[in-house]
């Protein structure tokens, strides 16, 4: 068995070096898995810019950079409406696809990107951040344990910083975008259906005009088997008053999960400890308190890092198990393109109830 780290590191292109891409390529830099070789923008100066920077050449085209035999993944990371069109010529062209979310725009285009994954005998995966996050997977494995009991209801509000995005961004436009529930909705779709391991059912959904007419609150109930769910994503504050907060209420506990990249999980409980704490990351402080005769345990888990170490972490991760699936067919990959698919779906149909 090889070391991973003593394996040549497989080629990276990464298309689209905006602001996330900029972020991405800095996380794929300090992998010894990969090597970042190409950069595309339709912007050829930011592609210049970002390929001097990583010793990596510059294309302004996609369909030139996958001439480039040195590259086995393309990280696509362009806005959404350009994911269908872009990793259907990634996917056609035998390269592995890391996919920004959401996988497309449309349930038809991610059905077709998943039947040329398969065609051309490569993979997808998308990036959601959420299955890589260590509190995340806690909440997931607490809930999937049993040990709180059955799960009951999970409920997200999520008060985005809508503010400093400008009126003229792609995100406002719903034809690139898709709309708040497939640009975004999905992340949390797919973490409640693995949290639940359920499939997702939309009962219903409302949006929000803003006076210029774009939609920037919107909101939905669901059903995930028995367990109820409720999705509120408003766009509508700055930078500083974002608030995101998850909160999974299980038969004896409520789990919450704060902030958009959380770097806690917070418990309460009036099961014993010794069952719970195995489970928990990073540093834990408990405190008790009465009531009515039985004991609840306050807990807290968290991480000395901040929101930007354990993101950056998280993309790493998501590239990692790529590349283990790439070099091990019995690997098998966290986020597939199923997974993409199904939680477009979710999104597709709370876009059309509203
Ligand atoms: N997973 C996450 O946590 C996360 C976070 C933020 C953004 N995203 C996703 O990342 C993607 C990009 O978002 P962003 O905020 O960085 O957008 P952005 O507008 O800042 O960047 C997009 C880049 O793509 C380039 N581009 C446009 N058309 C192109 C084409 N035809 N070929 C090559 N390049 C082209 C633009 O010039 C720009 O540099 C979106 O899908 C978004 O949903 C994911």
């Amino acid at each position: 068995m090889h070391d991973m780290a003593d394996l040549k590191p497989l080629g990276l292109a990464l298309v689209g070096a905006g602001a996330f891409g900029d972020f991405c390529l800095a996380a794929f830099a300090e992998m010894p898995e990969v090597k970042i070789a190409a950069i595309v923008d339709v912007d050829l100066e930011r592609a210049q810019q970002f390929a001097d920077r990583y010793q990596a050449v510059p294309y302004q085209l996609l369909s030139e950079a996958l001439k480039n035999n040195e590259i086995s993944i393309v990280a696509l990371n362009t806005p959404p409406f350009l994911h269908a069109a872009q990793g259907l010529e990634v996917l056609n062209a035998k390269r592995h696809l890391f996919c920004e979310k959401p996988l497309a725009l449309t349930v038809e285009d991610g059905e077709a990107m998943i039947a040329a994954a398969t065609e051309n005998g490569v993979l997808i995966t998308v990036d959601y951040v959420m299955r890589q996050n260590p509190y995340w997977q806690t909440a997931a494995a607490l809930a999937q344990s049993g040990i709180l009991g059955k799960l009951r209801h999970m409920d997200l509000a999520n008060h985005a910083a809508g503010l400093s995005l400008p009126m003229d961004h792609w995100f406002w436009n719903a034809s690139k975008s898709g709309g708040i529930w497939i640009e975004h909705g999905v992340h949390f779709f797919d973490a409640f259906s693995w949290v639940a391991d359920q499939r997702g059912h939309v009962v219903g959904s409302q949006a929000f005009h803003r006076s210029d007419g774009a939609v920037d609150r919107v909101e939905a109930i669901l059903q995930y088997g028995d367990v109820a769910a409720h999705c509120y994503h408003a766009f509508d504050q700055s930078g500083s008053t974002e608030q995101t907060t998850v909160r999974l209420t299980l038969e004896h506990g409520y789990i919450t999960l704060n902030e958009w990249v959380p770097t806690a999980l917070e418990l309460s409980t009036t099961v014993m400890p010794e069952l719970w704490k195995p489970y928990l990351p990073g540093t834990v402080e408990i405190s008790e308190r009465e009531v009515l005769a039985a004991t609840i345990y306050e807990v807290r888990a968290f991480s000395p890092e901040g929101k930007s170490a354990v993101y950056k972490r998280s993309i790493q991760d998501g590239m990692l198990n790529l590349v283990k699936a790439i070099r091990d067919p019995r690997w098998k990959l966290m986020v597939t393109g199923e997974y993409g698919l199904e939680s477009l779906r979710t999104a597709a149909a709370a876009t059309a109830l509203a």
